[in-house]
């Protein structure tokens, strides 16, 4: 990275000022305009982006970027920081043994739905292909600590049993399946407006609460929102936490209802075969952004005069600083676990502190296909399912605390074991609040081949609020993960960083991601109608 802090001269921090100065080689659906640049505005940073991050977030957001540069010939340059040496953030595989013959198992973020448009979109257009989640999946149960709750056979599919099966219509009834049903079903409706072509950017977090009604539904627990609603309370302590546990490791009296009903929404879970981070390297590549690995983000500062933001950056294989100038920022990290330091103007908000979940994730490899019967006090014959959900209703009501969120098996592997001996070994995912011990794995599988071990600062703490991180930071800086207080998932850092780069485009260039086009009475509307498009239509790629 070259050294580049310019002095900007009187001349140039004028030109900057000139609205004519916006960037545009051609437009697309406007009014034929070319501007030229001035040389110096140009060298001064002036066309030139910063995405901090390079997760679902911030890969996302060049990607965006790029889109607005193909679409109008937008001249910016995009460049993104990674602290880490790839791109991904949480999500990342791993190879069972470091073997890169076998399948790749997912150590963070694994799943995505049909509604979640970004990334299906994504996954076609970049030919990828997806592989069904819970295809060939074990059987399931619900673990209390002390007893099994419900136990699921047959096609072993939790999120699409989870209304059908007989055995859930046998312990809690219909009535309580059907209504969570037609809530999550509301809430996805509103959900896929994002999508539309009417879809209008937000400001701020309750903007989107607000024109969702989903305010109070975000004020409440998942438990205290159900129960309000007459769901049965034992279907909402037991399947439905089960549901929160395995995705937020957080219980039903404890998180709030949006990410409670985004729990159950997870019908058709799919995810990339080889790992859903080729997504994000996808993002980065067809962005043409400049991406610096191992590059740690150390201070970003605005410069009163110019709004221009000089951001201090140390490369950590040669631990040798650069500062580099931006005229706008993506943020697309947890703000207080990325140590940034930020200096902006005195009326900029403050990012309200956020705690995140620590969460052990335990990949391993055993001769075992599921937890040894014994570990549940069961005789050595006893039939145990695969995959363990877990429920904390038990420990609520003084029993013993389940020592895993979830335990579940993730297809087979074949190792060549000496010479000749060709062994099968299951592979096996544990997410816990504690980390799992070799002796407890011992306790758990018995014979246990490899063991890979991950903390992450997983999701936040999703408690009831009604206040989220600003989206706006600054003129032309952006916050993408304002979003995550609300649903924390791969596809809303997408929707989140769409809004963000949707935000500063035309903040600073009179631009966007999509053309905007003016209504007979002169009113800004977004595109052309998407009506005649259907469902097929994603705001941003289809425009
Ligand atoms: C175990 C686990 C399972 C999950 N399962 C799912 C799932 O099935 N489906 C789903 O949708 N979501 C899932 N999630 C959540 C999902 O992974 C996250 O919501 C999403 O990955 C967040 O993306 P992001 O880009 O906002 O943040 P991140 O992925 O955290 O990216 C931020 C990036 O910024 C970098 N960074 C931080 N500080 C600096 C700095 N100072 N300088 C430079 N770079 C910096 C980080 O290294 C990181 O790469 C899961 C998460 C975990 C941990
Ligand atoms: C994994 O394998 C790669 C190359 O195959 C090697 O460079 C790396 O050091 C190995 N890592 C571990 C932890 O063994
Ligand atoms: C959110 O933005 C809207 C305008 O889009 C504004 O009216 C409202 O006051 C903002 N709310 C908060 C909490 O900042
Ligand atoms: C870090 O410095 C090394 C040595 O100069 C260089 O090869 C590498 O490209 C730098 N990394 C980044 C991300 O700039
Ligand atoms: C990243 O930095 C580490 C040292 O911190 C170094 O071992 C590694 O090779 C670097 N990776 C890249 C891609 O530069
Ligand atoms: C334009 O304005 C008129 C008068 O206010 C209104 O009746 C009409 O619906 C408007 N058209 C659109 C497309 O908004």
């Amino acid at each position: 990275m070259r050294y580049t802090i310019l002095i900007l001269t009187v001349g140039v921090a004028n030109a900057l000022q000139f609205p004519s100065w916006v960037p545009f080689v051609n437009s697309y659906k406007q009014p034929q305009a070319t501007y030229s640049i001035p040389a110096e505005a140009a060298d001064a940073a002036g066309n030139r982006i910063a995405v901090v991050g390079a997760g679902a977030g911030g890969s996302s957001a060049a990607f965006w970027i790029g889109k607005a540069r193909e679409r109008f010939g937008l001249d910016v340059e995009i460049d993104v920081f990674e602290r880490e040496d790839y791109v991904g953030g949480r999500s990342i595989t791993v190879q069972p043994y470091n073997d890169s013959e076998l399948e790749p198992m997912e150590l963070g973020g694994s799943v995505f739905v049909k509604a979640n448009k970004n990334l299906w979109r994504a996954s076609d257009e970049f030919g990828f292909e997806r592989f069904d989640f819970e295809e060939g999946s074990s059987t399931m149960a619900i673990w209390d600590g002390t007893e099994f709750l419900l136990k699921m056979g047959g096609k072993g599919r939790f999120y699409d049993d989870w209304f059908d099966s007989l055995k859930v219509l046998w312990r809690y009834g219909y009535n309580a399946p059907s209504k969570t049903k037609s809530l999550v079903n509301n809430m996805i409706t509103q959900y896929l407006t994002l999508y539309s072509s009417s879809t209008k950017p937000f400001s701020n977090i309750s903007d989107i609460t607000d024109s969702f009604e989903w305010g109070h539904i975000a004020a409440q627990t998942t438990s205290e929102y159900l129960d309000l609603h007459a769901v049965d309370r034992r279907w909402t302590r037991e399947l439905v936490e089960a549901a929160t546990r395995v995705n937020y490791g957080q219980n039903v009296d404890a998180i709030h209802a949006i990410e409670g009903l985004v729990s159950m929404a997870a019908t058709g879970a799919s995810g990339v075969k080889r790992g859903n981070y080729q997504l994000f390297e996808e993002f980065i590549r067809r962005s043409r952004a400049n991406l610096f690995l191992n590059t740690t983000v150390l201070s970003i500062t605005r410069d009163s005069q110019t709004s221009l933001y000089t951001i201090r950056t140390l490369n950590q294989s040669t631990v040798v600083e650069d500062t580099r100038l931006y005229r706008g920022v993506i943020f697309a990290a947890p703000f207080h676990s990325s140590n940034i330091k930020l200096s902006l103007s005195p009326e900029a908000p403050t990012i309200p502190p956020q705690p995140y979940v620590p969460l052990h994730v335990t990949l391993l490899s055993t001769t075992a296909a599921h937890i040894r019967p014994e570990y549940f006090g069961f005789s050595a014959k006893t039939d145990v399912p695969g995959t363990i959900l877990t429920s904390y209703e038990g420990f609520r009501n003084g029993g013993s605390e389940p020592e895993f969120n979830s335990v579940s098996v993730h297809g087979k592997v074949r190792r060549k074991d000496g010479v000749a001996v060709e062994k099968e070994e299951f592979l096996v995912k544990i997410f816990s609040k504690e980390r799992v011990e070799d002796e407890q794995l011992t306790n758990l599988f018995g014979e246990v081949g490899w063991v890979y071990r991950k903390l992450w600062e997983a999701y936040p703490v999703l408690k009831p609020t009604s206040e989220f991180p600003p989206v706006k930071l600054d003129r032309g800086f952006y916050y993408v993960n304002a979003f995550e207080p609300l649903i924390s998932t791969l596809e809303t850092e997408t929707i989140s960083s769409r809004n963000a780069v949707d935000l500063l485009l035309s903040e600073l260039f009179d631009a966007g991601i999509c053309p905007k086009s003016v209504d007979v009475n002169g009113t800004e509307i977004f595109s052309s109608s998407d009506a005649q498009k259907g469902d097929e239509f994603v705001y941003g790629w289809d425009c």
